[in-house]
């Protein structure tokens, strides 16, 4: 297949990349490196510089053949988003609906778009959340996730683009920066690297931390892999389990062999006490499970790091 992947030179985009490659699907990279960095793109795929929300952009999507747009490219922060919603929305809608329309004229037959489950659910204080559970969105980078998502439908029922929406939870994993949704894990590697303990936040009635569901990005791309062929419809990508962050501390510091202690803070504002996916749509309907538990995805990502430093 011919795939136009968006932030593809990011940390999951470039997993992603790498998957479709190893597929032998011919893959065209869209990627402006707000973010990303040029060599995590891989050999194999074409890197087109260039911001989604822009006239090239439509340009190579209208013209360029593409049989699937896999749209990971985003505004990821949730504080910019509360900052300056209208650069969130110029991104995260205003780039997809750029892309869609000109898909729309292009003949694109699919769209496989990456939503966050970490923030479309807001707080999930019980079972872990299916699908079937009503959105809250608590942040304008939530309420841009939903809308895309909400756009890809009308696409879908109107001029039948089969949609996936992939709600990922929060994935960690090699070449991630400590700025994502996730990024507590490359924050605490960092941390161990430093010789420098980390804080750990927590609310007066989480004393271990927030919890949250850390999904390996690997497995995160394998979703991918199966969505290019699965039936449409929106899929959790999520272990199920619920890790605390102290705990996930403790996880990261076994993987790194380090001894080193840990503060406690305060939680931040909008800082959500527990988020649990329940992913059993995706293993009965795409097939999919994550291959990677905790310890094994960790101790993956401490080796990518330490090879980065040695050079390798
Ligand atoms: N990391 C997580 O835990 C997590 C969880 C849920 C959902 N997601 C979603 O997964 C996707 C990838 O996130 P990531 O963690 O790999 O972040 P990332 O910042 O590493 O990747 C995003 C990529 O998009 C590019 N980009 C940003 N704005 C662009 C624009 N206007 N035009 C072209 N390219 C642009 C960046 O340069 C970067 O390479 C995002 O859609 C994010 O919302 C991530």
């Amino acid at each position: 297949m011919k795939i136009l992947l968006t932030g593809g030179a990011g940390f999951i985009g470039s997993h992603v990349a790498e998957a479709f490659l190893g597929q032998g699907h011919a893959v065209t990279i869209v990627d402006d490196l707000s973010s990303g960095r040029p060599e995590n793109a891989p050999a194999g795929a074409e890197l087109a510089v260039m911001d989604i929300a822009s006239p090239q952009a439509a340009e190579l999507m209208a013209s360029g053949g593409f049989d699937v747009l896999c749209h990971h490219a985003a505004q990821i922060s949730v504080p910019f988003s509360v900052e300056d919603p209208q650069a969130d929305a110029r991104v995260n809608i205003l780039g997809l609906l750029n892309l869609l329309e000109a898909g729309r004229r292009g003949g694109l037959r699919r769209v496989i778009f990456i939503s966050s489950g970490g923030a479309v659910y807001g707080e999930i204080p019980d079972a872990p959340a299916d699908e079937q559970r009503p959105a809250l969105p608590l942040s304008p980078y939530a309420v841009s996730k939903l809308c895309g998502e909400t756009y890809l439908a009308y696409y879908a029922a109107n001029f039948g683009l089969e949609a996936l929406t992939l709600r990922y939870a929060n994935v960690y994993g090699p070449r991630q920066t400590p700025h994502g949704e996730a990024g507590v894990v490359a924050i605490f590697m960092n941390a161990i690297a430093a010789g420098r303990p980390p804080a750990i936040y927590r609310h007066p009635e989480t004393p271990r931390g927030m919890e949250r569901d850390y999904v390996y990005v690997a497995d995160c791309a394998q979703a991918n892999v199966l969505a290019l062929s699965a039936p449409p419809g929106v899929y959790n990508i999520a272990t199920g389990l619920a890790t605390t962050t102290l705990d996930l501390w403790l996880a990261v510091r076994r993987a790194a062999q380090s001894d080193l202690g840990h503060s406690f803070g305060p939680a931040r504002a909008g800082d959500l006490r527990r988020s649990v996916l329940d992913a059993a749509k995706a293993a009965s309907i795409l097939g999919w499970r994550p291959e990677r538990d905790l310890a094994a995805g960790l101790a993956e990502t401490w080796a990518w790091r330490r090879a980065l430093e040695a050079g390798a």
